[in-house]
C-alpha cells in the first residue's frame, strides 16, 4: 500500500519564527513515529494559506499564529517592521471561520503567546479549533506528537480494524453463518469457485452478532457505536446510525420514527418509493407536492419553492417535511430558507441526500442538507462513496430526537444479522472522505468539466447544463446543479435511447446510469479515472460518427394531476380490495374503475413517478394515462398493476371497505 503524505501548513508572518518552526517539527517527524507521512510547509500570508487549503488536498491540519500581521506598504507577509508599521491581516478567528468553511475536516491548531490566552481562546471558543500550543515553549517534539495524535484519531477505523483483527485471530467457528468463514465451500467439487472468485476474505469476515467483539448494530455500546460517533462528527452530526439495507430503510426508520397515524406529512410526489412505502407503514397523511419537469428532456426537478411555502403555510400542523436533494439528476435545492420556513412553524424536515451523500467534503457541493439545518437526512454511502451496495447513514440534528423511539424503529427494520462487511465498509467510506475526500472531489470534478467541454466540442451529443435542465417554474429558485451528474441530449445521435445503450455496452464496454427517452445520465464518482473518461469519450466520438439524421425528441406525456385522497394510505393498501381490470371487452377503458379508490401505488417507470398511491381516486384522467401506457409500443414498466391471468387489474377498495373507512 502506498503511504499517505499528509501536510500540516504552518501560518506565521515572521519568515524567521516561521523556519524556526518548521525545522523544529520536521526533526521531530523524522525522529519520532510518522505513519501517515507527516510533512510541514509554512505560508506567512492568511492569502497564501487560504490558497493552499483550496489547491492541496493532502493539508490535513494548519497551526496558525493567533495574530498574522503583514508590512502595512501592503507587499503583505515578510519579516514584521515595529509594530505600528504594521497591519494585522486577518484575525485568527476569521480565518479560522473561512478555514472551517472551505475544509472542515482539517485540524486547526492555534499558536498563542501566554499573555493573550484568555482573550484568544474566549474568541475562539465556539469555533472549530482543535487545540492551542504556547509559542514560547518552543515544544516542537510534543506540539508534533499533539498533530500525529489527532491525524491518527481522524484516520481510525475502529470497526474494520477490529473486524480485520478478528479474521486473523483465526478462531474456530462454532456458529453462523452456515459457511462457517468459507469452510463449506472450500473443498467442495461443486463450489469451491465461488470460494475462489470471490476471495476467502468475504468469507471469513461475514462474521455474525455471535461475535460479541464486533458490537450489535441494533444496541451498539462498542466498535459500532464508536465507529458511528467518528462518522456523526465527520458529516456535521449529532448522531449517526448505519443502516444495512439502503436509504431505502433509512426512510422508512425516519418517517415511522416521525409520523404516527393520522399526522401529517409533506412530501414530494416523485419522492422515493421508500418514503412512499414509510407513507403506508406509519399510517402518516401525506400531502404531495407536485415537482416541477422539464418537458423537453422528460426529467422531473425540485418542487417550486412557493409551492412549498404554500403547503408549511396550509399545513403548519405537519409533522414533517420530506425532500430529495439532490435529485438523481443533479438538481438541489436552495434549502437554508426551506428550512427555515418549516422550522418556524414546528415542521421538521427530512432530506434524502442518497445522491449527494459526498457533499460535506468540497466546499463547491456545500451546504450539506445538514449544514442547511435539516434535522434528518438520509444518504447512500453505497452510491456515491467507497461503501459495498446497501450500506447507507442515517444522520440526525434533531434537537427534540427521541432516542428510543427511534431505536424501536430502526430495529424493527434492521435485519439480526446484519452484514458485517458493510459495516466495515461504511467505516472505511467515512475516512477515506475525511483524509482524502477534497482531493478525490477535486479531480471529479475537474474531469466532469473535461467530459462536459469534450462531448460539446467533439460529439454529437450535449452535455446539459443547468440552464437546459431546470424547469422554467424554477428560474429564481436558486436551484444548483451537481456537475458530477452529467446528462447527455442525445437526439443529435439520430438514435433511439435504447439503441444508444446497447451500443454502448456491446461494442464499447460501457454501461450508463440512467436514461430518460432523450437522454442518458452518466455518473461521475470519486472512482471516475482518466482513462475511463478517455473511452467513454472515445466511445461517443465513434458514435457520432456513424450518426444519421437528428431526430426529434419524443414529447413526454404529461403525468395526470393527482386526484383527491379519499383515506389514509395505510389503511387502503392493507385493504383486500377487490381486482378490477382496466380494459373492457372491447378493449377500451374499464368504467368500472372509475371513482374507485386505489390499494395500490401504481408506478409507471420511467419516470418512476407515482400516478395512483393507496386511498387514492381514480379518475378518467389517470385511468386513460394508464391505458395509453399499456397500449404503448415503449417500453415502460407499470409497477403496482395486478395480473389476473393476463389481464391487467387494479386493486381497489370493495364498496363494503369504503364505506367501513369511510364511517372511521
Ligand atoms: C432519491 C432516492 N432515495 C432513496 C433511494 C434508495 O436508496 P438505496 O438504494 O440505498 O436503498 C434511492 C435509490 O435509487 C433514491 O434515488
Amino acid at each position: 500500500m502506498r503511504k499517505p503524505v499528509s501536510r500540516v501548513l504552518v501560518i506565521n508572518d515572521e519568515r524567521l519564527v516561521l523556519r524556526e518552526l518548521i525545522k523544529g517539527l520536521s526533526a521531530a517527524a523524522r525522529t519520532l513515529d510518522n505513519p501517515f507521512g507527516i510533512v510541514f510547509s509554512g505560508v506567512t500570508t492568511t492569502r497564501e494559506a487560504l490558497a493552499a487549503i483550496e489547491e492541496d488536498g493532502d493539508i490535513q491540519a494548519v497551526v496558525v499564529d493567533d495574530k498574522l500581521y503583514s508590512a502595512s506598504n501592503g507587499n503583505g507577509g515578510g519579516t514584521a517592521g515595529k509594530a505600528g508599521s504594521r497591519k494585522l491581516q486577518m484575525s485568527a478567528l476569521e480565518l479560522v471561520q473561512r478555514i472551517t468553511r472551505l475544509r472542515p475536516q482539517i485540524d486547526v491548531y492555534i499558536l498563542i503567546a501566554q499573555e493573550h490566552e484568555d482573550e484568544v481562546v474566549d474568541a475562539l471558543f465556539t469555533e472549530a479549533v482543535d487545540g492551542y500550543f504556547y509559542r514560547e515553549e518552543r515544544d516542537y517534539r510534543g506540539m508534533y506528537r499533539i498533530l500525529n495524535a489527532q491525524i491518527q484519531e481522524k484516520a481510525r477505523t475502529p470497526f474494520y480494524d477490529q473486524l480485520k483483527n478478528y479474521v486473523l485471530m483465526a478462531k474456530d467457528a462454532w456458529h453462523s453463518p452456515g459457511h462457517s468463514g468459507g469452510d463449506s465451500l472450500r473443498d467442495s467439487p461443486w463450489v469451491s469457485d465461488v470460494h475462489e472468485f470471490f476471495g476467502e476474505h468475504i468469507f471469513d469476515a461475514d462474521l455474525s452478532v455471535s461475535v460479541p467483539t464486533l458490537d450489535s448494530l441494533m444496541q451498539p455500546t462498542g466498535v459500532i457505536e464508536e465507529a458511528q460517533k467518528i462518522a456523526a462528527k465527520a458529516f456535521g452530526a449529532k448522531r449517526t446510525f448505519f443502516a444495512t439495507n439502503g436509504t431505502s430503510t433509512a426512510n422508512k426508520v425516519i418517517l415511522q420514527t416521525l409520523n404516527a397515524p393520522g399526522e401529517k406529512l409533506l412530501m414530494d410526489r416523485n419522492c422515493h418509493k421508500s418514503v412512499h412505502h414509510g407513507v403506508v407503514l406509519s399510517g402518516a397523511w401525506p400531502i404531495y407536492l407536485d415537482s416541477s419537469v422539464n418537458k423537453k428532456y422528460g426529467i422531473y426537478g425540485p418542487i417550486p419553492k412557493k409551492t412549498i411555502f404554500k403547503a408549511i403555510e396550509d399545513h403548519p400542523d405537519a409533522e414533517a417535511l420530506i425532500l430529495t436533494s439532490c435529485t438523481y439528476d443533479g438538481l438541489r435545492y436552495d434549502l437554508p430558507p426551506i428550512i427555515a420556513a418549516a422550522h418556524a412553524k414546528g415542521i421538521k424536515v427530512v432530506i434524502d441526500e442518497a445522491w449527494y451523500g459526498f457533499a460535506r467534503f468540497h466546499p463547491a457541493f456545500r451546504p450539506t442538507a445538514l449544514e442547511a439545518g435539516a434535522d434528518y437526512v438520509t444518504q447512500s454511502t453505497h452510491k456515491v462513496m467507497s461503501a459495498f451496495s446497501q450500506a447507507s447513514m442515517i444522520h440526525v440534528n434533531d434537537p427534540t430526537f427521541s432516542p428510543h423511539i427511534f431505536r424501536e424503529n430502526f430495529n424493527m427494520h434492521t435485519s439480526t444479522s446484519p452484514q458485517y462487511s458493510m459495516i466495515a465498509s461504511l467505516d472505511v467510506a467515512r475516512k477515506q472522505m475525511v483524509m482524502e475526500g477534497f482531493k478525490l472531489l477535486k479531480r471529479t470534478l475537474a474531469l466532469s468539466q473535461e467530459l462536459r467541454q469534450q462531448v460539446n466540442a467533439g460529439t454529437v451529443f450535449r452535455a446539459l447544463e443547468l440552464e437546459d435542465i431546470l424547469p422554467e417554474e424554477l428560474k429564481n429558485d436558486g436551484v444548483q446543479l451537481d456537475p458530477t451528474k452529467v446528462t447527455l441530449d442525445i437526439s443529435g445521435s439520430g438514435m433511439t435511447v435504447e439503441q444508444l445503450i446497447e451500443t454502448l455496452f456491446e461494442r464499447f464496454n460501457i454501461q450508463i446510469e440512467k436514461s430518460t427517452t432523450n437522454t442518458l445520465s452518466l455518473l461521475l464518482t470519486i472512482g471516475t479515472t482518466r482513462s475511463k473518461v478517455s473511452r467513454l469519450y472515445d466511445a461517443l466520438v465513434r458514435v457520432g460518427r456513424e450518426a444519421k439524421t437528428t431526430r426529434r425528441l419524443p414529447k413526454l406525456p404529461d403525468l395526470p394531476r393527482m386526484s383527491p385522497l379519499r383515506c389514509l394510505p395505510r389503511d387502503a393498501f392493507y385493504s383486500t380490495g377487490e381486482l378490477l381490470p382496466l380494459l373492457d371487452e372491447s378493449d377500451r377503458l374499464n368504467k368500472r374503475v372509475l371513482d374507485r379508490l386505489s390499494c395500490d401505488q401504481i408506478v409507471p417507470y420511467p419516470p418512476g413517478i407515482p400516478v395512483l398511491v393507496p386511498g387514492q381516486t381514480v379518475n378518467e384522467e389517470i385511468a386513460e394515462y394508464l391505458v395509453g401506457l399499456l397500449r404503448s409500443t415503449r417500453r415502460v414498466e407499470l409497477h403496482g398493476i395486478a395480473y389476473d391471468g393476463y389481464v391487467p387489474c387494479l386493486r381497489v377498495l370493495s364498496g363494503v371497505e369504503e364505506k367501513r373507512l369511510r364511517k372511521r
